[in-house]
């Protein structure tokens, strides 16, 4: 087992030292400015923090994976960010609007690259099911995306639905990032697949967290623009629940292209009155509890209390 403290200090050092190749500025800046505005690091974080579970020391074979998790998980921030025209991101501009979209993606496309070389920085004997499961989880993310993106376009669609996207989107890389450290650290499959459902489960915490900020929060906390996925008429979680409990004319006022302040007003009245907010509070709480229980099962006091740390401050920022 690792402290806690050891692993923030090894995630400090690992990103403030992370390299990238210099040249030609106009590819690899982008890359940089990401990486030196920060983020939470969430994903390095978890698969250390599984991997501590079962080893004494952070040695290049985990440190290089976990960094190559943070850097897959940018460059999904830096086309995310063209996709929902986002315009602040960890506050600070976007890359596609400091720099242009066409370097925003071709920059997201070498970062993407890089993370796989970090990734393949796995030992051999684990280095195919590591790949394995980070090429799947790559794509199921783009899945994710592709259905956020389409359901802009639906007047409505189910909390089944909706569920399906965001475990795509967000869930199955908190899953790979879990599983990826008790794979690095040899443990067994059934262990590495209760990491996997415990980090998925984080996930879908998350993201519903996110939705509930992206309405509620404080900008200079949430480090992104309040609204915006008002603005981009996004099937967020508080949107499919408000039209599960019948509000009037939430799908016309999404739809609409009215003044952007107005329509967020509009929308987060509706919201209002029917208390989604109370509600996405409680469905936090209910993915923290499964992720807590999948750990439960394969994991003995000292290392369920480290998870249960993580989760709980994890979540913590809604509760
Ligand atoms: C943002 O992820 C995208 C979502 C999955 C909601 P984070 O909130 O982890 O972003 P950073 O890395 O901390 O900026
Ligand atoms: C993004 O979801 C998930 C991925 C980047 C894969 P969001 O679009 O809600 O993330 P933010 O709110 O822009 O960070
Ligand atoms: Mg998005
Ligand atoms: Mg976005
Ligand atoms: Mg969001």
């Amino acid at each position: 087992m690792i402290a806690q403290e050891k692993i923030e200090e090894a995630v400090r050092r690992l990103f403030s030292t992370l390299e990238f190749t210099r040249e030609p500025e106009g590819l690899y800046d982008p890359l940089r400015y990401m990486v030196s505005i920060g983020g939470k690091r969430l994903r390095p974080r978890l698969c250390l923090t599984v991997y501590s579970l079962f080893n004494d020391t952070l040695g290049p074979e985990i440190l290089g994976p976990a960094a190559g998790l943070e850097v897959f998980h940018t460059f999904t921030l830096i086309h995310d960010d063209i996709m929902d025209r986002s315009l602040m991101r960890r506050g600070h501009e976007t890359v596609w609007k400091k720099w242009s979209p066409d370097t925003a993606i071709l920059s997201g496309d070498v970062m993407c690259i890089d993370a796989y070389k970090r990734i393949a920085q796995a030992p051999s004997g684990c280095l195919g099911a590591v790949l394995d499961l980070f090429s799947t989880t790559a794509a199921q993310v783009c899945d994710g995306q592709q259905y956020d993106m389409d359901y802009e376009q639906v007047k409505a669609i189910t909390m089944q639905e909706y569920l399906k996207m965001i475990g795509l989107k967000t869930g199955v890389l908190m899953g790979c990032s879990a599983k990826m450290g008790a794979l690095v650290a040899s443990a067994p499959a059934e262990i590495a697949n209760g990491m996997y459902d415990y980090g998925y489960n984080l996930g879908l915490a998350f993201q519903v967290a996110d939705d509930y900020l992206d309405a509620y929060g404080d900008v200079k906390v949430f480090g992104k623009p309040i609204g915006g996925d008002i603005v981009n008429g996004k099937k967020s979680w508080l949107t499919v629940r408000a039209m599960e409990k019948g509000a009037k004319g939430l799908s016309e006022a999404l739809a609409s292209d009215e003044d952007p302040d107005k329509k967020i007003d509009r929308v987060m009245e509706i919201y209002d009155s029917v208390h989604v907010a109370e509600d996405a509070r409680e469905t936090i709480a209910r993915f923290h509890e499964k992720a807590l229980s999948a750990a439960s099962k394969v994991t003995g006091i000292g290392g369920y209390e480290v998870l249960k740390q993580f989760a709980d401050d994890l979540v913590d920022r809604v509760r």
